[in-house]
């Protein structure tokens, strides 16, 4: 596949060619990942070697030199000087605090200033004062997909709940304030929807089994902590349209934390935020020898950070936490392999 170039990586939008392939993750260490999961079955496919950027979570305020807008900055000025240049950068939500289009666009001004393309998918904070109506004129559809050196790359919308506002007589802004909260009883679990769920059947429809796929959505296809809506309650339903695939790659947003699980053939990762880290949710993780240290309430930038992955010839590939402090443990520092 040619190399894409900045404006045709915009345009991609809902295309489901017949892709190649794709990359990878996280697994924690090869004994304890080999010990829980079994050993994934290795894609036969040959891809052409790349690597990707991941970025999330900024959560701007609309105010003037606020210090995540610095965050963001550094974040974009840190992968902007890596070399070789990552191919592309997948941002997995949540741009703004509330919604406001004063915040995505302060947002997309920074995030222009990478030297490479990207793509975007909404986080609650994006979207729920005007149900992503200024979210899509500057950053597109909310569900997209491309392919790229053989793998097949996805974006979903994971944050849309059914109306609880109308009945209760919500303005926009109320809505928008509970969204925003951590713990909101009364907004519902989040989920892509039946008619994402219609798309990406069509989306994956001829794509053959050894095709590696990438998906990228702002909460994480499995229950980690529904309380926190870390979770997407139709993640059974895309696990299962993606189930026919050798391999699946996920990675999500939302958690503001090193996390990893395993799915059947999918691997999932959270991703480090540049705005603030979540506490861990007081629940066991299927894979607790790669929690990141806790935080140093001393040190603003603690627990901040970026990623790239690595993708290699035989779907294989290495998750790279690019943490701006030093809190990750040595086997999350080192990178997480495929
Ligand atoms: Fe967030
Ligand atoms: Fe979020």
């Amino acid at each position: 596949m040619k190399k894409i170039s900045r404006r045709d990586f915009m345009g991609y939008s809902m295309k489901a060619g017949a892709a190649t392939m794709f990359t990878g993750i996280l697994a924690p260490t090869a004994t304890s990942f080999f010990g829980y999961g079994g050993i994934a079955e290795a894609a036969t496919r040959k891809i052409k070697p790349f690597t990707f950027a991941v970025l999330t979570d900024a959560h701007l305020y609309d105010i003037k030199n606020h210090k995540f807008d610095g965050f963001l900055e550094k974040a974009v000025d840190d992968i902007n000087k890596l070399k070789p240049r990552p191919d592309m950068v997948l941002y997995a939500g949540d741009i703004g605090q509330s919604g406001k289009e004063a915040e995505l666009l302060k947002g997309k001004k920074i995030l222009d200033k990478l030297k490479m393309p990207y793509k975007v998918i909404p986080g609650e904070h994006d979207y729920y004062l005007d149900m992503g109506k200024a979210w899509r004129g500057l950053f597109g559809d909310e569900h997209w997909s491309f392919d790229h050196n053989g793998a097949h790359i996805i974006g979903m919308n994971s944050i849309l709940v059914p109306d609880f506002w109308s009945m209760a007589g919500l303005t926009p802004k109320e809505r928008m304030g509970r969204m925003e909260e951590l713990e909101c009883h009364r907004c519902g679990l989040w989920g892509v929807g039946d008619k994402q769920l219609e798309w990406l059947k069509k989306d994956v429809k001829n794509l053959s089994a050894d095709t590696p796929v990438v998906i990228m959505t702002h909460s994480p296809l499995w229950n980690y902590y529904p309380r926190w809506n870390f979770q997407t309650h139709d993640a059974p339903e895309i696990l299962a349209i993606l189930s026919k695939f050798e391999k699946v790659v996920a990675i999500h947003g939302h958690v503001h934390q090193v996390v990893y699980n395993k799915m059947g053939n999918t691997v999932s990762a959270g991703l480090l935020s540049t705005s603030w880290p979540w506490p861990y949710p007081p629940v066991d993780l299927p894979y607790p020898d790669i929690r990141m240290n806790r935080v140093d309430p001393g040190d603003f930038e603690d627990g901040l950070g970026g990623h790239t992955l690595d993708v290699t010839a035989g779907f294989d590939g290495t998750m790279n936490y690019r943490a701006f402090s030093d809190l990750l443990p040595a086997n999350v520092k080192r990178g997480i392999k495929l």
